[in-house]
């Protein structure tokens, strides 16, 4: 049993392999946090909750002067009442008070886990696997309950959490807030790490030391944006990759987001993260509930390093889903960087027979093969091919592309409208707009109204008609603006705060639809690169282009950051040509291949202009990756050197058993005279004597992990080092 309840002591406890995480209803109903981190047997119940008169902290009940909500560890915290700090949630009732106080009503277990409502979701494949908490809190005065779910994954040693808002009365209710999860967790004097950046400069890795007061991240961009990601970590002071408590909270959303830590007075953090209440109001009718997404919570008394292994897993085998989810991804040579929208039936051809020679499993024909489209200015909204650039239509060529031994994948930014479309003159209205204000445009396109179902139902006719025109194994699904004049004509104007959230579901109805429907494509998430790299996204297409950004050097730092919550197969990284596209920096091509090896390998260059020589080396790269990529892309992954910290980035895959690995090292600039560089492994068995099969030599795993191997780099900047290590089974 991973969940049990103390019927005594009123105590519930959630148990996963190595993490606890319990709650205590209070004398007076008060759900409170008691505790969550690594696993124990149990808590004591009188020292759970602190009970103490605090001087200026308000009591609910003039009888218990040592309990107040200004003090107490809460679980879901209300607004209105004596809590001074930040709310989980907050409504208005129909007689415009905002104050509620929910108290625990009932709670049931069940097996397994059950879906969720029109939301991306976590899942068991049997019953077996998970067991799920429901608490029911209910505010009796206002008609109001609050059902917190907690599943416990305990193979996995994942919590996930969600919360779901029910109006039971008789007047309707505005939720002002309604966050996924929010708990007050002992660790004050911890760290935060987020992943922040910019387009082409994605999930930065940003870490500070935790102060009393707010300290939050957000998007309000109607994406979960390359700005900041839905995630956020709390890590005990000088934790570093295999050591420390670190706390990982993500959120499974693809949409505007709120995270943050709130450390309080007595050096508690309230750590909360749900959908953005920026702009953000949802009408509740009597009967009706509203779902928040659900947060996986992830809890490491070893470091970094593992909580990323245990998200990566869990993400791998129980977000993702569909014919690819334990499927090694194909190598893809994507035309995009190489003709970007210059180019003929002609040229796909021959870039497709040169890809196969190279021995590309997948080519994706990328922006400009629709309506008129010649650039950025038109056409979104129009897939019909265009018969111009390609006159025998993608029939025809998919089968061209076929026939020189590759798959044949398509670009689609199906969310998108360009005013000079023909699906823009017939429905100008279908663009999120508020009416007699201007539209404003980014990268010359307007974003559909996916709150409305006859848009989203010609969305899906369209690409369903797109789909079954050709033979088209993959989609890449691009989304290039964020969401601005989030305005809907399908909503009343009491409605209108609903439209980013509304829009969200609109588009999870239609991507669940699509990726049914044609379960054998695979589809891949893009937002100008990774600008929606989140786990909202993963639930339908189990891999992103993680940025535009193609630079060998800045990319190690984009997938570093990036590794820490999500999976290597989920990032697709391509080796591009030099000087590149985005910085104009010429890294050498093995460095290239290498950096682009540590995620999902793929192609982005037009082979015709490598020389023979770089034809051959590509060649022979492409093969090495096909014969380390399910280690790379299924295996734990340890990251051994930050490009964060220093000049240097490391990684290592091992398989779960522990008897193959695969390592590169990667220096950037190059130091004349430097110091000798010795590289510790991790991950590795430590009485295993493995055979390295690219250098040569034969180590014991102890060696690996306690003294190292020098690496000796003399070429230049941009050098790198790659190891394979093989142990006899
Ligand atoms: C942005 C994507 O990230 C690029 O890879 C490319 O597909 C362009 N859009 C095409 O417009």
């Amino acid at each position: 049993m991973s969940i049990l309840f103390d019927e005594e002591n009123r105590l519930f406890y959630i148990h996963t392999a190595g993490t606890s995480y319990c709650m205590q209803i209070s004398a007076a109903g008060y759900l409170c946090h008691a505790y969550w981190g690594a696993r124990i047997r149990e808590l004591h119940p009188s020292d759970a909750i602190e009970k103490r008169m605090r001087a200026l902290s308000p009591n609910t009940d003039p009888n218990d002067l040592d309990f107040s909500l200004d003090t107490a560890p809460l679980e879901y915290p209300a607004y209105g009442s004596s809590d001074f700090r930040t709310p989980a949630f907050e409504v208005q009732f129909a007689d415009g008070s905002t104050v509620c106080c929910p108290k625990v009503k009932s709670h049931r277990m069940i097996k397994g886990k059950p879906p969720l409502a029109g939301l991306p979701a976590t899942y068991c494949e049997d019953e077996s696997e998970a067991e799920t908490l429901e608490i029911t809190l209910e505010d009796t005065v206002g008609g109001l309950e609050i059902t917190l779910c907690y599943t416990a994954f305990p193979g996995y040693d994942a919590i996930v959490r969600s919360a779901r808002l029910k109006n039971t009365g008789k007047n309707e209710i505005r939720i002002m807030r309604a966050l996924s999860m929010s708990a007050d967790i002992r660790c004050g004097g911890f760290e935060l790490l987020q992943l922040s950046g910019a387009w082409a400069r994605e999930r930065q890795i940003v870490r500070r030391p935790l102060v009393p007061g707010m300290q939050s991240v957000e998007s309000r961009r109607g994406a979960s944006s390359a700005q900041q990601n839905p995630f956020l970590a709390l890590l005990s002071p000088h934790s570093g990759e295999e050591h420390g408590e670190v706390y990982g909270v993500s959120l499974v959303y693809s949409g505007s987001f709120l995270a943050g830590a709130e450390v309080d007075q007595f050096d508690r953090v309230r750590v909360f993260i749900g959908v953005n209440p920026f702009d953000f109001s949802w009408l509740l009718q009597p009967g009706e509930n509203f779902q928040c997404p659900e947060t996986v919570l992830v809890y490491s008394g070893a470091g970094l390093g593992k909580m990323s292994r245990t998200f990566h897993r869990f993400y791998r085998e129980r977000l993702c889903r569909g014919a690819y989810r334990d499927r090694e991804r194909p190598v893809v040579l994507n035309n995009w960087e190489a003709t970007h929208f210059s180019f003929d039936a002609h040229t796909i051809e021959t870039l497709a027979a040169a890809a196969g020679e190279l021995g590309a499993e997948l080519f994706v024909l990328d922006d400009g093969w629709f309506g008129e489209r010649n650039d950025e200015s038109s056409s979104l909204g129009d897939w019909f091919v265009n018969r111009r650039k390609l006159p025998d239509g993608l029939n025809k060529l998919a089968a061209q592309v076929n026939a020189s031994g590759t798959a044949f994948g398509l670009w689609v930014e199906p969310e998108m409208v360009s005013r000079d479309s023909a699906l823009y003159r017939a429905h100008p209205d279908w663009c999120l707009h508020v009416e007699g204000r201007d539209r404003t445009e980014s990268r010359r396109q307007l974003v559909l109204d996916l709150c409305r179902s006859e848009v989203r139902g010609e969305i899906e006719r369209m690409l369903t008609e797109l789909l079954q025109s050709a033979n088209i194994r993959y989609v890449k699904w691009d989304m290039n603006r964020n969401i601005t004049e989030a305005g809907s004509t399908a909503l009343a104007p009491e409605c209108q705060r609903e439209v980013s959230h509304r829009y969200m579901l609109g588009l999870y109805e239609l991507l669940d639809r699509l990726t049914r429907k044609f379960p054998q494509v695979l589809f891949e998430g893009c937002a100008a690169g990774g600008g929606r790299f989140d786990p909202g996204i993963l639930c339908y297409m189990p891999q992103i282009w993680t940025s535009d950004n193609t630079d060998a050097a800045e990319r190690l730092k984009i997938q570093y950051g990036t590794s820490i919550v999500y999976p290597p197969c989920a990032m697709t990284a391509h080796v591009s040509e030099v000087p590149n596209q985005q910085t104009n920096r010429s890294v050498p091509l093995e460095t290239r291949a290498y950096a682009a090896m540590m995620a999902n390998f793929g192609l982005e260059l037009d082979p015709l202009r490598l020389s023979g020589e770089e034809r051959e080396a590509v060649k022979r790269m492409v093969a090495d990756c096909k014969s380390i990529r399910r280690l790379v892309q299924f295996g734990d992954l340890f990251r051994l050197k930050s490009p964060f910290e220093g000049n240097d980035a490391a990684f290592l895959y091992a398989s779960p058993d522990r008897l193959e690995a695969v390592a590169a090292y990667f220096r950037l600039l190059a130091t004349a005279n430097a110091p000798e560089v010795f590289l510790r492994f991790a991950g590795l068995n430590p009485d295993a004597r493995y055979e390295e099969t690219v250098n040569g030599g034969a180590y014991y795993g102890d060696e690996l992990l306690h003294s190292g191997l020098p690496v000796r780099l003399y070429g230049g900047d941009f050098q790198c080092r790659f190891w394979h290590f093989r142990a006899a089974r």
